[in-house]
This record gives structure tokens, sequence and C-alpha cells, in this order.
């Protein structure tokens, strides 16, 4: 992967990020997402932010390497630290981290953001606290995207600031848009983690009362849940 050649994960972030936006992509690492949008002329300017030394110099390099110092700033931020009010950012991208790292960014660094951003958001994992984040802050999920690369399932949330929406538990746990279009990439995941789900519980019951009833009822909960999903 390269800034030329998105890998498909990043490349579907790539798509949910509207024509001439001003975008941060926050733990950007290579900065690879911004310059790959730079070059095609989707984003009218960005910024890369990123914690780590290492990646952040990786960043400056591409940035610098592709001439878009002019369109890019690559800073060497905790979160949403890399925000300042004179970007007036429309989008922010978070990829690539746990859902619940993206949640303590958010929360932290809520204050920096100026209730305009559409939110493109790839979590590896925590995706159920990453949606009730969205839900009790304001957002609405205007998509979402489910997609398998190199044995992995991601998930991308798209959320935009709104009036209130409420999600109910189902939803929260597989996704608004992604449980009512039930996408063949969605069935195939659902039914990868149903086998999974089943061999836990077996395993609890051959466990003779060590597992906490509540993790027990919870994974019975979640069984029914992804039965009617697939029904
Ligand atoms: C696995 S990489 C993902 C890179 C890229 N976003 C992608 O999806 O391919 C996660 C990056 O997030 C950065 N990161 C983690 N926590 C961060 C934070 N609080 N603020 C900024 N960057 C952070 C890490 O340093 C790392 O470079």
């Amino acid at each position: 992967m390269n800034e030329q050649t998105l890998s498909l994960r990043l490349e579907r972030v790539a798509a949910h990020v509207p024509q001439g936006a001003r975008l941060a992509d926050i733990g950007s690492d290579h900065g690879y997402l911004p310059v790959a949008l730079a070059l095609r002329g989707v984003i009218a300017a960005g910024v890369a932010g990123e914690v780590a030394q290492t990646p952040y110099e990786s960043a400056l390099r591409n940035v610098r390497r592709n001439g878009l110092q002019a369109h890019i700033t690559v800073r060497l931020a905790d979160g949403l630290e890399a925000l300042e009010p004179e970007d007036c950012i429309t989008a922010i991208s978070l990829c690539g981290m746990g859902g619940e790292t993206m949640c303590e960014i958010l929360t932290r660094g809520k204050a920096r953001l100026n209730g305009r951003e559409r939110m493109i958001l790839q979590p590896n994992g925590g995706e159920h606290e990453l949606r009730t984040w969205l839900m009790h802050n304001g957002y609405r999920i205007v998509s979402e995207e489910l997609l398998r690369e190199n044995r992995f399932d991601y998930e991308i949330i798209v959320a935009e600031p709104d009036a209130a929406s409420v999600y109910s538990p189902e939803e929260l746990y597989f996704g608004p848009v992604l449980m009512r279009e039930k996408s063949p990439a969605f069935i195939a995941k659902w039914q990868r983690v149903l086998r999974q789900q089943l061999q836990t519980i077996a395993n609890f019951e051959r466990a003779q009362g060590a597992v906490p009833l509540e993790k027990q009822q919870r994974f019975a909960r979640q069984v029914g849940w992804i039965n009617q999903v697939l029904a």
C-alpha cells in the first residue's frame, strides 16, 4: 500500500470523503489517505494528525515528496488536538484503531469540533461502543459499509451531526444501515460470528458454572439477535 494504491479498506473510507472536503485524518500514520485524496483532487485541504514521532515523520516525508505542503499540514498531536479553528475542517477520518480508543479521542477532543464535521470511522473492533458514542453525542449514522480484506472484516461508519438519533440495542450491535441492507459480506460475517458464538457457549457449558451468568446471558442474547438478523 502507498499513496497511489490504497488498501481496499482505505479506498472505501476515501469514497465517503465528499468532494472539496477539508479533511482531518487523525492517526494518519504514513498520511496515505489525505495524500491520495489530495493527489486525486478530492480534498481542498487536509490535516494529518499523528501522536507518534516515527509515523509523523513518515507522513511529513510523503507530503513533501508529493509536493503537497500547501495542501496538507502534518501535526504531531494527540487526537483532536491536531485541529485548529482556522483549518475549517468539514470531515474527520479515524481509521485503523480500536473503537474504544476512538471514543476516548472524540470525548477528550470534543471541544475542538466545530459541529459541522462528517465523521468517517473505521474501527478495528469496538463498533458497538463507537455507535453508542455517536448516539449519545448527537450524531446520525448516514452510511455504513462492511468489507473483508486479508481475512479481516472491517466496518466503516459514516456519521453527521444531527438531531438526536436513537438506535436499538440490535442496531448498535449490527449497525443500523448494515442490518437494513444485509449485504452478502454482512451475511457472511454474521454466519462466521454465529459459529464462533455457538462454540463459545458450548465451552461455557463445559466449564460448568465457572463463567459468570451475566456473560452467558449476553452471549445467548447476541446469538438470538444473530439468528433473527440472518433469518
Ligand atoms: C494502525 S495505525 C492506522 C493508520 C491509518 N489510519 C490506517 O488506517 O491505515 C494507527 C495510528 O494511529 C496513531 N494513533 C493512536 N492513537 C492516537 C492519538 N491519540 N492521536 C493521534 N494518533 C494516534 C498511531 O500512532 C498509529 O500511527
